[in-house]
C-alpha cells in the first residue's frame, strides 16, 4: 500500500512516523511534509489546497489511500474532488467530504447541529449583517465574558473572549464588516463556559467508530495559561480528569449522539472527529468540532496507539472499522512545543536548528522546519514538538524537557509548565 499524507506539521510527522511502522504500508509520501517527515517517507513538493497538483502526485506515485491532515482542504472539498474524478474516485480519502466538514468549517452549522441533536454545548445565537441590530439585546441575556466566533475558518484567530459588552458589540460589527474576511459573514455569540478543556478524538468509517486516546492541549503562549492564543504549546495524554465516569458521559452524551445525528442528517462522515470539550463541574460540553486530528495532540495520542494504526485507516477506507482492533499504550506521553521567538506575533524564519544528535529516549516531531543543503532550518512559528513516554506525567515531562534543552535555534522559546494544572 502506498499512502499520501497531506500537510506539513507535527501532526503529519506523527502520522508518517506511526504508519512507517506498519508492515502493510510499502511507501509513504508526505505533501509537502517537512525536514522531519523525510525520516519516515518521501516528501512531495505540492500544495494540499491545489487539488490538480494533489491528483498528479497521487497518479504519479500510485497512491492507494490519501490521509488529509489539515482542515482547509477538507472544508474546500478535496474528498468530493476525488469522488467526482474518474481516475481518482476508487482511491479512499481519509477525511470528511465538504458537507461533513462543515462541522468545523461553519460554527453556525456546528451549533445548529449540536442543538438539534441535544448535545451539550453553550447557549448561542448566530448573526449576520441583517441581524446586527439584535446583537445588543442577545448580549444582554448573557453574563460576561462574551464569546464571539467568526463562522468560518480563520486560522485559529476567529474566537474572541471579551469582558466588556460594548467592546463585544463593536467586535461583532467589525467581524461582520470583514475583519476576518469571508469567515466573518456570520458570527456566533455564545455563553462563556468555565471549566478545564480536553480534546477527544474518534476515527469513523461513517457507521462505527473507535475512540482514540484523549489529550489536553496548552494553547496560550505564556506560562500559567497567559498571553495570546497559539496553535498549541504542548500536550499531555492521558488526561487525569477524563476518568471512566467522565469518558462514559462523553460517549453517551456527545460521541454517540453525534454519530446518530450525522446519520439522521444523511451525512456519511469518513475520517477523524476532534471534539473540543470543556469539563464544567464533571459534565462535558462541546466547544467545537474539528474535522481532523489536533496538533500538538497528535504528537501525544498517536504514540499511545500501540497497535497498527494502518488497521484503522484501512477500516475507514474499506468501511469495516468495526472489525479492526485498537490497543492503547497505558504509559503517559507528553510533548513540549519549541517555537520561534516572537510567535504567535512576528518571528524569524530560516534559522538553523542543531542538537538533534544530543537527544535520546524521545520522539522529535518536526512542525515548522525544512531542509536547506545539509541543514535543518526553521520555516514556521511552531518548530518542533518533543514527545516522550513516562510511567507518570512527571516522568514523561522530565524527558521532554531534558531533550528540548539539547535542541537549539536562535531565539527559541518553550513553556516550562506543560501539565501544570493537572
Ligand atoms: P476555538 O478556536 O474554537 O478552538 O476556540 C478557542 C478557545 O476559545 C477554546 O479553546 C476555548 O479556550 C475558548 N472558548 C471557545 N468557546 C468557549 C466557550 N463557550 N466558553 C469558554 N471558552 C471558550
Ligand atoms: N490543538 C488544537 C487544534 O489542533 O485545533
Amino acid at each position: 500500500m502506498n499512502i499520501l499524507i497531506l500537510g506539513s506539521g507535527g501532526r503529519e510527522h506523527a502520522l508518517a512516523w506511526k504508519l512507517a511502522q506498519s508492515k502493510k504500508v510499502s511507501k509513504i509520501f508526505i505533501g509537502p511534509g517537512n525536514a522531519g517527515t523525510v525520516n519516515s517517507g518521501t516528501n512531495l513538493n505540492l500544495d494540499p489546497g491545489n487539488f490538480p497538483e494533489v491528483k498528479k502526485a497521487v497518479l504519479d506515485n500510485r497512491i492507494d489511500i490519501v490521509i488529509v491532515g489539515p482542515e482547509a482542504p477538507l472544508v474546500e472539498g478535496i474528498h468530493d474532488f476525488f469522488l467526482a474524478d474518474s481516475s481518482l474516485k476508487h482511491i479512499p480519502v481519509i477525511g470528511p467530504d465538504k458537507s461533513a466538514a462543515r462541522l468545523e468549517g461553519s460554527k453556525d452549522f456546528a451549533k445548529d447541529f449540536l442543538y438539534r441533536h441535544n448535545i451539550p454545548t453553550a447557549r448561542y445565537k448566530s448573526f449576520d449583517i441583517s441581524s446586527l441590530k439584535e446583537v445588543p439585546q442577545f448580549l444582554s441575556t448573557l453574563k460576561p465574558p462574551y464569546v464571539i466566533k467568526a463562522d468560518g475558518l480563520a486560522a485559529g484567530k476567529g474566537v474572541l473572549i471579551i469582558d466588556d459588552i460594548h467592546e463585544a458589540e463593536l467586535e461583532v460589527a467589525a467581524i461582520l464588516d470583514g475583519k476576518f474576511g469571508t469567515a466573518g459573514r456570520k458570527v456566533v455569540i455564545e455563553q462563556f463556559l468555565k471549566g478545564i478543556e480536553a480534546s477527544v478524538f474518534i476515527i469513523t468509517d461513517g457507521t462505527s467508530y473507535k475512540l482514540l486516546p484523549e489529550a489536553k492541549d496548552y494553547k496560550r503562549i505564556g506560562e500559567g495559561d497567559t498571553g495570546l492564543n497559539t496553535g498549541g504549546m504542548g500536550a499531555v495524554s492521558p488526561v487525569g480528569f477524563a476518568d471512566k465516569a467522565f469518558m462514559d458521559k462523553v460517549t453517551r452524551q456527545i460521541i454517540d449522539p453525534t454519530m446518530k445525528g450525522l446519520s439522521a442528517d444523511g451525512i456519511v462522515y469518513k475520517g477523524f472527529i476532534f471534539f473540543g470539550l470543556i469539563n464544567v463541574d464533571g459534565d462535558p460540553f462541546v466547544i467545537e468540532y474539528n474535522a481532523r486530528l489536533g496538533d500538538p495532540e497528535s504528537e501525544v495520542i498517536i504514540p499511545r496507539i500501540k497497535s497498527d494504526f494502518f488497521e484503522l485507516i484501512e477500516g475507514v477506507a474499506y468501511g469495516d472499522l468495526d472489525k479492526r482492533g485498537i490497543e492503547i499504550d497505558n504509559r503517559f506521553c507528553t510533548t513540549v512545543m519549541m517555537v520561534s521567538g516572537g510567535y504567535p506575533g512576528d518571528y524569524n524564519k530560516g534559522l538553523p536548528v542543531t542538537g538533534f544528535d544530543l537527544t535520546s529516549d524521545c520522539m522529535v516531531f518536526h512542525a515548522g522546519t525544512k531542509i536547506a543543503g545539509n541543514d535543518v532550518i526553521t520555516s514556521g512559528g511552531r518548530v518542533l514538538a518533543v514527545s516522550s513516554y513516562g510511567d507518570s506525567m512527571k516522568e514523561a515531562l522530565r524527558k521532554s524537557y531534558r531533550n528540548a534543552a539539547q535542541i537549539k535555534f536562535k531565539g527559541h522559546y518553550y513553556r516550562k509548565d506543560i501539565g501544570f494544572d493537572l
